[in-house]
């Protein structure tokens, strides 16, 4: 077992095998691990094989060239292998294999009578595809383009293609692509068509395949397009005292376009895509254009600057109406100048599992109205809603008011059933009013 040991330590890949194959046949006097006579290998792939056999001694390898030198600094070497079971062996190493190495391969020891043995492998190395193909290739938009993929010699190889996570193999025959010796047809390329492509091929020889791959970046010229939509022209952008805001024009083009900033009509130098203005004066506010210009367009986007202001916490939140699955809420109206576009409304509610755990759910829900009331949908009957609501506008949100409960009505109840709030409760089941302490009113609901 200590040999064992050893001999995994050292030579890890080789002797594991080895092992295996001794314990089957330790009968035979010499012998390979692995018992390939003639092997195939890939240039540049490592090899290594042991020759061995029980009390033999004077172990030698040679090769096409001679005999093979135990020095570990020579790309092609031999070194003593310990084993178990008295046997030795020794091992021939192709730190990677080269095509000069080809040919055969002896192997000779003496054994303790004095009698010579000897054993053979023959190795045969297959080349890796090598392509002949620019690995980067331009076209033009809306033209159907053949990416070229050309491999070096006189091979014929199959040709596979990937790109985006699409694979496009030689039958591959729909709309867009066409994969055709020498290359890959696209058809109709836009912009969005850029990118890496893998280009892939085999040859399928009598004793192996031998492939290769290699990466083509297609880009295709086109005039600039902004990467994100930017709703308005000018966009209106709201930023609050010493907060700042990134304009941003990231774009696409091909050629890379050149940026120009300008701020109210006068040009400044950034030749980035984008621009972070920090309002830390009011001068700072105004209007900012970029462009982005290649020699095929020229794109602008526009950016009003404007000074942000929060709207007031809403005020009144109340339950208007409560059914077994639903919840509609009401806010007092904000003042005109908050120039509120909606509300958002967060409501939490206590679920427990089958199992006895219970946790917190968590939900949001936006309006784009400022008119009420505001319905929570789809909820659990008999359930109670922890909700607070704020105002949104075009700057930002208000605070959260102070959270009310409310529970929904139970499942018994024909959910047509109106909750109206004016008594604070009706058929004993729907909301009291516990609280209406000043500002954000508090509503408890309680069965
Ligand atoms: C190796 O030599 C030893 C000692 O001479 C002997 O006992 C053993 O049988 C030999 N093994 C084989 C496989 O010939
Ligand atoms: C190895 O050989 C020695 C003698 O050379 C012998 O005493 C020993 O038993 C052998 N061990 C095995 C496992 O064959
Ligand atoms: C090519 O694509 C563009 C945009 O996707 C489209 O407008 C045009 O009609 C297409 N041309 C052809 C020949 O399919
Ligand atoms: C492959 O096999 C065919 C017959 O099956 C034979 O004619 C040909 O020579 C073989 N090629 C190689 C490279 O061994
Ligand atoms: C500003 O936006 C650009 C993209 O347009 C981004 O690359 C950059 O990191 C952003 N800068 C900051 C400070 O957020
Ligand atoms: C972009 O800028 C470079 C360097 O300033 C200039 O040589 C080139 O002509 C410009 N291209 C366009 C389309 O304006
Ligand atoms: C509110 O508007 C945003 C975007 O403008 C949209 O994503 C969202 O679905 C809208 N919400 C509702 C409740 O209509």
């Amino acid at each position: 077992m200590a040999a064992r040991t050893n001999s995994n330590r050292s030579f890890k890949i080789f002797a594991v095998t080895a092992i295996v194959a001794i314990t089957g046949c330790a009968s035979q006097t010499i012998q390979i691990t692995p018992n390939e006579e003639e092997p195939v290998r890939e240039e540049r792939s490592k090899y290594g094989v042991t020759c061995h056999g029980p009390n033999l001694s004077e172990f030698q390898w040679r090769g096409p060239a001679g005999i093979i030198s135990q020095s570990p600094q020579f790309r092609v070497h031999s070194q003593k292998l310990p084993m178990q079971r008295n046997q030795t062996g020794l091992l021939l190493v192709f730190e990677t294999v080269k095509q000069e190495d080809v040919g055969g391969y002896f192997c000779t020891a003496t054994g303790m009578d004095g009698r010579g043995h000897s054993i053979s492998i023959t190795l045969t190395v297959t080349k890796i595809l090598e392509f002949d193909t620019p690995v980067e290739q331009t076209t033009n938009e809306y033209t159907d383009y053949t990416i070229k993929c050309r491999v070096k010699g006189t091979s014929n190889p199959t040709f596979m293609w990937s790109y985006n996570g699409l694979t496009l193999k030689e039958e591959t025959e729909n709309g867009k692509y066409s994969v055709v010796k020498g290359g890959l047809i696209v058809r109709n390329v836009t912009h969005l068509d850029s990118g890496k492509y893998t280009c892939r091929a085999f040859e399928t020889t009598n004793k192996s395949s031998v492939s290769g791959s290699t990466v083509i970046e297609l880009k295709v010229k086109h005039k600039p397009v902004f990467l994100s939509y930017m709703e308005g022209d000018p966009v209106d952008l709201y930023v609050f005292q010493s907060d700042s805001v990134n304009l941003t024009c990231q774009n696409s083009a091909e050629p890379a376009a050149n940026m120009t900033w300008s701020f109210n009509g006068k040009f400044f130098i950034n030749p980035a895509d984008h621009y972070i203005v920090t309002f830390n004066r009011p001068e700072k506010l105004g209007s900012y254009t970029c462009a982005a210009a290649n020699n095929l367009g020229k794109i602008t986007r526009r950016f009003n600057l404007i000074e942000g202001f929060k709207p007031k916490t809403p005020k009144g939140l109340s339950a208007a109406r409560v059914g077994d699955n639903y919840i509609e809420l009401q806010v007092d109206p904000n003042d005109k100048e908050d120039e509120l576009i909606g509300y958002r409304v967060e409501y939490v509610t206590r679920v427990v599992e089958p199992s006895g755990n219970t946790f917190e759910s968590f939900d949001m829900m936006n309006f784009n109205t400022t008119e009420g009331p505001f319905a929570l949908v789809n909820l659990k009957p008999n359930t109670e809603y922890i909700t607070k609501i704020l105002a949104r506008n075009r700057a930002g949100n208000s605070e959260y008011t102070e959270p009310i409960v409310v529970r929904t009505s139970p499942e018994i109840v024909n959910s047509g059933a109106v909750a109206a709030l004016s008594g604070g409760f009706l058929l004993g089941q729907l909301l009291t009013v516990i609280a209406g302490a000043g500002a954000g009113a508090l509503f408890a609901a309680r069965l």
